[in-house]
């Protein structure tokens, strides 16, 4: 049941352009599952601007000490903002909201596919699989190495495979030796491996996984490849509609129906 909470900034650290922050924040704990993202005020007490909540994934969750642990690249205002506040700043937090990942209890190899804003998601879905014993691979991409995820923030059992060539690069990964003319066509031997797959990915990249997975898994049952989708829900409800995505059953709200959908739901897939 999403909240209105007063959190408190704990740590702040960078690790290249990306950055983690620490929130203390124990009414939260309980209830955040992987997939579930937060609405954040990013403005001084006495601003509203930015007006609008900036909506951030929840990457780690440490219920015994109340703490909630987020990623984020400081790129627009909001971000900016937060990446400013010093230990001790309180922050106003409404959450957690949305649909999260389904990771089934059978699963025993998860592969995750994360590229862009999204990925701390994925960094709570790894820990939840590590806790039934799969084994977890995370493919990620990024224009440059210090907008990589820092891996040793991951389980050291999750296994890492990074590229800073774009994140068109990700396919790279997913498809291994297949050369780029021949990707299009080709099947995926990690997708081929996992149980299930989790991933965040630009709009513009999700065909790239798409055609990885239709052409490595002819038959996919429901639940098997789910996707979050990152950007503005500003608020989390349903409400405004500034959020709309087309799905096979029509319009549906990424902030409320999402963010994370079962890739078969959406239009490419
Ligand atoms: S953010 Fe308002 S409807 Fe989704």
């Amino acid at each position: 049941m999403a909240r209105f909470v007063q959190a408190m900034i704990q740590e702040q650290r960078s690790f290249g352009r990306i950055c983690r922050v620490t929130l203390h924040a124990p009414e939260l704990t309980a209830g955040v599952r992987a997939g579930h993202y937060l609405l954040m005020r990013c403005a001084d007490p006495v601003s509203a601007d930015p007006l609008l909540r900036r909506a951030i994934f929840v990457a780690g969750v440490d219920t015994d000490a109340g703490t909630l642990m987020l990623l984020y690249a400081p790129r627009e205002r909001g971000m900016v903002w937060l990446a400013r506040q010093p230990a001790g700043t309180p922050l106003d937090l409404f959450g957690p909201l949305g649909t999260p990942f389904t990771l089934d209890n059978r699963t025993r190899t998860l592969l995750l596919i994360g590229v862009g804003e999204g990925v701390g998601a994925l960094f709570l879905l790894a820990q939840a699989a590590l806790r039934q014993n799969a084994a977890v691979v995370l493919l990620t991409a990024a224009p440059a190495a210090d907008l990589l995820p820092p891996p040793f923030l991951l389980p050291p059992a999750v296994e890492y495979r990074g590229s800073d060539a774009g994140e068109s690069s990700i396919a790279d990964l997913l498809y291994g030796e297949t050369p780029p003319e021949n990707q299009a066509t080709a099947t995926s031997e990690l997708i081929a491996w996992a149980d299930q797959i989790g991933a965040t990915v630009p709009p513009d990249l999700l065909t790239i996984l798409v055609s990885a997975v239709r052409a490595t898994r002819l038959r996919r049952q429901r639940g098997f490849a789910q996707v979050a989708l990152p950007g503005a829900m500003p608020c989390g409800t349903g409400a405004c509609l500034a959020c709309l995505i087309e799905t096979r059953h029509g319009l549906r709200t990424r902030c409320k129906d999402g963010p994370v959908f079962d890739l078969r739901d959406l239009p490419a897939g």
